[in-house]
């Protein structure tokens, strides 16, 4: 029984990565991608890259439907190209894909899809939750026409990365994140806590290019690009943050996770973007998050590399 999915997404690098791995698994049907500002606050870039992913896998069927462009109240306070270059796939130029996104905006993609398989999709959310929350003021009743939520974002015991306190896509949009973690359905969460092993170098990025196929060359040159930001910040290898909230509905048993009440900082002048957790039920709130704490790095990785072989 294939998981019906939509994916949220700010391609990046690792968006790529995630994109494709979810393209290479047989246990996910991806009925569509919307795509957020985040990486880039250029959204008919954000589009693009989308559109040049799903070609580059062979996926033309795939329909792609352009987000929001910046946050739901706040002004866009990304690091735009730093981490990921100029295009946000690494500098790599991808072939121009053969068609235009769907007419319909991200949001309402979202609502329509839910809504047409009831109980059945998963939302998967690789970027800022701004798409995610639009949805949720469209369709109020969107926790009850999903099957469930998975997103890379946010951060339990770990530091942040993009302040102390908060993980990038959270931080992109705090408010949107709030109304997500407080909308009431199950949360799969991702977060630094876990994505950020196994990091990767050249030796994989070569394990990746070995199989000579299209997406194997394309990530491995693509990570050229954000590897050399991870050594600019001192680290050995690169996260593949994104991947994990996709790796993580076709191999949960790779992962160890703990149920917990999550809720998320807006106003904090050193904290906004904190995505708090109740370990100790103080709040004796229902624990609405599947938080990701650890992974079996070595299957993960080969599990990876197996699947993108796949591919094109
Ligand atoms: O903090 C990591 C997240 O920020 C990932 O989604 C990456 O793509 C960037 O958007
Ligand atoms: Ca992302």
């Amino acid at each position: 029984m294939t998981i019906p999915i939509l994916i949220d997404t700010d391609p990046g690098v690792d968006d790529a990565m995630a994109l494709l791995l979810a393209l290479a698994s047989p246990e996910l049907d991806v009925l569509g991608v919307t795509t957020v500002f985040g990486n880039s606050d250029d959204i008919r870039l954000m589009t693009a890259n989308a559109l040049a992913i799903l070609a580059l896998a062979g996926r033309d069927d795939i329909p792609v439907a352009a987000g929001s462009a910046h946050p739901l109240t706040r002004p866009y306070a990304g690091r735009a190209h730093l981490v990921h270059g100029d295009n946000c796939l690494g500098g790599v130029q991808l072939p121009v894909a053969p068609r235009q996104a769907e007419p319909t905006f991200a949001a309402q993609f979202i609502v329509d899809a839910c809504r047409a398989r009831p109980g059945e999709v998963t939302l998967v959310a690789v970027g800022p939750l701004t798409n995610l929350a639009l949805a949720l003021r469209i369709e109020p009743a969107l926790p009850k026409l999903v099957r469930g939520v998975a997103i890379m974002g946010g951060s339990a015991r770990a530091s942040g990365n993009i302040t102390p306190a908060a993980e990038f896509n959270i931080f992109a949009d705090a408010e949107a994140a709030r109304l997500v973690f407080g909308a009431g359905w199950e949360i799969i969460m991702a977060g630094l806590d876990v994505t950020c092993s196994p990091r990767i170098a050249e030796e994989y990025l070569d394990r990746l290019a070995a199989a000579g196929n299209r997406a194997g060359r394309f990530l491995a040159d693509a990570f050229v690009h954000y590897l050399a930001f991870y050594r600019s910040r001192g680290f050995t290898g690169a996260c593949m943050h994104d991947v994990h909230a996709v790796m993580a509905l076709v191999r949960p048993e790779l992962y160890t996770a703990e149920r917990v009440c999550i809720d998320v900082e807006t106003a904090g002048e050193l904290t906004r973007g904190q995505t708090v957790a109740d370990f100790r039920g103080l709040w004796n709130r229902p624990a609405q998050t599947r938080l990701l704490t650890g992974v079996d790095e070595t299957i993960f990785l080969d599990e990876f590399a197996t699947r993108i072989a796949r591919l094109p």
